[in-house]
Formats: structure tokens, C-alpha cells, sequence
């Protein structure tokens, strides 16, 4: 049975609800949708949990108005504001040769007990960078394979401890309760990048109203992840500070003439009108070249602050396919031009997330990025071996089991012996489905004892560090 998921993202301009489940065959099923203003949160942090956890429960009650499914489980999506990214390895013996789920999520538990988590901190994800059999090169999914040694490289995400109970605390005043916590960026970039990017690696900037989060992802995994407490609101501000107008004027303005390809020359000479602070029944006249500069210095100094940070941790050289931006300050005109610059002529795409059709909404908008991921992360089935908040493995799930019970179930009236061959399938679908437990079919294995250590762990990570 397909479980009923809520996903939230908690933004600092609009807080999103959307419910959805998979079909039998997998697809993504909108069953409800809801946004709504956001108050209480602010550069990816709560900061009042009566208002916030008031605006999350309205964002939900609209999402539920359009289905009475039960929610089975929630994911939210978490700032990188409280995040801290690191690397770390594993390695188990194959006693008899064959690598299957067990073995996969032991050698991911193994080299999360590795990493070095400061002790105010949990983990998010163990995101494997690439897997070894042996001394076999680089395997991207190791199950069913054959050797007697399996490693791993990860990069583990880790959150305050502190700030991940104030959104549970204001998600438990909204009446829910939450089951998984998903890194911003890494569900953006799931929803943005496509297979090519993937492989050869992107780095994703999601420019939200109060925050810019950007992560690098390559093959399956981040390689990295960064946070910068800026965002589009931050533009509306400066416009409302120097050139004295109120905050909804400003933003107004930044939308309707925000133009960084304008030029000097484009724009001599234009004046528009905006109301005066405190006074707002007169206006005073401003010049569109001023408002350009104002913009223009603010988005040039975000880009700045990502490039240099991208330099400094040595990222900047290997960015594979280039830098793809989304999020709502991705809309403002001329952006990929001015990154192009600023980012010395590397490929700079603008996007969208993948739409996922339904009759309530689009995705197709710089701004449901991080649902869309968070939705893509949980339901879709063809996903990686990682670990999820709760330290247990996300796997692949059984498509074919679940389309072989859909046609099952429609020709259940047929002959006696047609009866008894759906029977049998059945049968032994019971027995597969018995083993996939959990939220949203994904299989909950043991975790390892603390006390096995892996061998020739330096040699392994000295590897890894040659990679990177
Ligand atoms: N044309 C535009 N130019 C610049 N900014 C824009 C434009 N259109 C929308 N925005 C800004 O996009 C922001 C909303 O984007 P988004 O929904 O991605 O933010 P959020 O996820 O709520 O915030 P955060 O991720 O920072 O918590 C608002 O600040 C809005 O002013
Ligand atoms: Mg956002």
C-alpha cells in the first residue's frame, strides 16, 4: 500500500504544503496543495514558533482541502543556515561474496560512525560519493555484486540539533509530526538538474528572499554545499532605504523594472514615481539608472560572496557542467548574464524544476524548486542507496512488483486457473511487500554495532582525498 506524504517547505516568503502518493505504477499522485504568506521564519531559521507553526498549519489546511487521505508521514526541507556538510569513508568484509541490501546499508552505517559529528549536531543524509568492491574502480550501485571487501566515500549532512526541535516543535503546534528532514539544496538540486548534470557534475544556487543556498552535486552525491544570509528581500530593503519608499513599493519596483541588462544609456533620463515613507501621499520622483544600481550592486555582491567561498574551498575548478540557478530571485532579468561575468564564462543556466502535472498547480516556477525535490526525494522509485535522517537506507524501490499487483487486481473475476496463477503472484508479493517497511517503502535495515572499525581505512582515505 502507497503511503500519503506531506511535504513542507518552509520558506521565508511562502510556506508550501503539498500531499501527494505514488500510483501503482509509481507516478506521482497531487492529491492537495497549499501556500501561504510566511511569518516566524527568517534566513532559514525559525524565529518565532507561535507564528510560525500558525502559518505552517494554514499553508497545510489548504493543501487538505481537495483530499481526506490520511497523512502517513511528513518531510520538510531545512535550511543550510544550521548545516554543516563532511566527508567520511567505510569499509565491511563480504563474508560470502555477495553484496545485497544488508551489506550496503553496514558499510553506509559504518562510515557515518566514522565521520566526525560535533556532538550539538545530528545527521540528515549519508549521501555515498562512490562505492569500491576490492580494488575495483569506482562502482556506482554495488548490490548484487560479488567481492570480498566493500567501501565507501560519503559526504554526511549534519543540522543543529537545536534549531531542527524548533521546527519540530512549531510543525507540533500545527498538529504535526515529522518524520524526515531533507537539506534545501540537495532537494533543489534533485528537482533541477538532469541526468547530464547529474553525472558530470553542477553546482545548484537557489536564490530563495532571505537566503541563497547553493550545493555542488556530482554522480549521485554533494560533493559540497554552501549558505549566504542574503537574499531577494534584502534588494527590496535597499531600495526602501535609499530611496525612501516603503517595503511594498520597493518590491514592487524590483519586480517590475529589475533589469540588470539594462544599460546607462538604455535608461537615461526614465524616471518612475514612488510614494514617500511616513508620508505616503506624496511621492517623490526617482531615476530607473539609480534603481538599477542599487540592484545590480546587491545581486553582484551574492555572487561574489559564492564565487569566492567556491574558490576558497577549491570547488571553483571543478565545476563540471556550470552553475544552474533557480529560486524566486532567479527571475530577476539579466541574471545569468551578470553570473556569466562574475562567474569568469562558466556555462550558467536559469531553471525550472521537472513539472509534475496535477490540477491544482504548476511547478513549473523558480519557486517550487525545493517541494518539487522534496517530493522527487521521497516518492520517486528509482532512487540511491543513502541514508535519510533517521540513519536508515533509502533504496530502490519494486516497481514491477507494484504494476504486476495493479493488473492482479483488475482481473481478479477471470477463470479458476487464472484465479489461482494471480494467487500465487499475489503470494509472493505479500512476501516482498513484507519485507519493504517504513515510510514510503523504503527498507529499514539494521544499524551496525559501534565497535567494528573498518581496516586499511587510511589507505582508503587517502584515495578519497586524492579525488577531491
Ligand atoms: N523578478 C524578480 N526579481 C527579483 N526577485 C524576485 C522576482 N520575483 C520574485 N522575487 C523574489 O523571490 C522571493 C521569493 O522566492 P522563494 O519563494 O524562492 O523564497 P523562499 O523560499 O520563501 O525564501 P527562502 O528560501 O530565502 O527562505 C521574494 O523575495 C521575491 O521578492
Ligand atoms: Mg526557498
Amino acid at each position: 500500500m502507497n503511503k500519503t506524504l506531506l511535504a513542507i517547505d518552509l520558506g521565508s516568503a511562502n510556506i508550501t504544503a503539498i500531499i501527494a502518493r505514488n500510483n501503482l505504477d509509481y507516478k506521482i499522485n497531487i492529491l492537495g496543495t497549499g501556500s501561504y504568506k510566511s511569518d516566524g521564519i527568517n534566513k532559514g531559521v525559525i524565529s518565532n514558533i507561535e507564528v510560525a507553526s500558525k502559518c505552517i498549519r494554514e499553508a497545510v489546511l489548504l493543501a487538505k482541502r481537495n483530499t481526506t487521505e490520511q497523512i502517513d508521514s511528513t518531510v520538510v526541507a531545512i535550511s543550510g543556515a544550521y548545516t554543516k556538510g563532511i566527508r567520511s569513508s567505510g569499509s565491511v568484509n563480504i563474508p560470502n561474496g555477495l553484496i545485497t541490501e544488508n551489506e550496503i546499508n553496514q558499510v553506509l552505517q559504518m562510515a557515518l560512525y566514522n565521520a566526525t559529528i560535533i556532538p550539538e549536531y545530528e545527521v540528515v543524509h549519508v549521501i555515498p560519493i562512490f562505492f569500491k568492491i576490492d580494488d575495483s574502480a569506482d562502482v556506482e550501485n554495488p548490490l548484487n555484486m560479488n567481492g570480498s571487501r566493500l567501501e565507501v566515500a560519503v559526504y554526511v549532512v549534519t543540522a543543529k540539533r537545536t534549531s531542527l526541535t524548533n521546527i519540530k516543535s512549531a510543525l507540533k503546534i500545527a498538529g504535526i509530526s515529522v518524520n524526515n528532514f531533507v537539506l534545501d539544496g540537495y532537494a533543489t538540486a534533485i528537482s533541477i538538474l538532469d541526468e547530464q548534470q547529474k553525472k558530470f557534475g553542477a553546482t545548484v544556487i537557489n536564490m530563495g528572499s532571505t537566503t541563497t543556498e547553493y550545493v555542488c552535486y556530482k554522480g549521485t552525491s554533494l560533493i559540497y554545499e554552501g549558505f549566504i544570509p542574503v537574499g531577494s528581500n534584502h534588494i527590496t530593503n535597499d531600495l526602501s532605504v535609499m530611496l525612501h519608499t516603503p517595503p511594498i513599493a520597493a518590491e514592487k519596483i524590483k519586480t517590475e523594472y529589475g533589469d540588470l541588462l539594462k544599460t546607462s544609456e538604455d535608461l537615461a533620463n526614465k524616471k518612475i514615481r514612488t510614494p514617500r515613507i511616513g508620508d505616503e501621499k506624496n511621492s517623490s520622483e526617482v531615476s530607473l539608472e539609480h534603481v538599477q544600481t542599487i540592484i545590480h550592486a546587491r545581486v553582484e555582491e551574492i555572487l561574489m560572496l559564492i564565487r569566492n567561498n567556491l574558490k576558497k574551498s577549491g570547488i571553483h575548478e571543478n565545476l563540471g557542467t556550470g552553475i544552474v540557478i533557480t529560486g524566486g530571485m532567479s527571475r530577476l532579468i539579466g541574471l545569468k548574464e551578470l553570473s556569466t561575468l562574475v562567474f569568469d564564462g562558466l556555462p550558467i543556466k536559469i531553471s525550472n524544476p521537472v513539472n509534475i502535472k496535477n490540477g491544482y498547480m504548476s511547478f513549473e516556477d523558480e519557486k517550487m524548486a525545493t517541494i518539487v525535490g522534496l517530493l522527487l526525494y521521497s516518492l520517486e522509485p528509482n532512487r540511491n542507496f543513502e541514508l535519510d535522517s533517521n540513519k536508515n537506507l533509502i533504496k530502490k524501490r519494486k516497481i514491477q512488483d507494484n504494476v504486476e499487483k495493479a493488473e492482479n487486481n483488475i482481473s481478479m473475476q477471470k477463470t479458476k486457473e487464472e484465479f489461482l496463477n494471480q494467487h500465487n503472484k499475489e503470494q509472493k508479493i505479500k512476501q516482498e511487500e513484507h519485507i519493504i517497511k517504513g515510510d514510503h517503502n523504503t527498507t529499514i535495515l539494521p544499524t551496525i554495532s559501534k565497535d567494528k572499525k573498518g581496516k586499511g581505512m587510511s589507505r582508503f582515505w587517502n584515495v578519497i582525498t586524492e579525488w577531491f
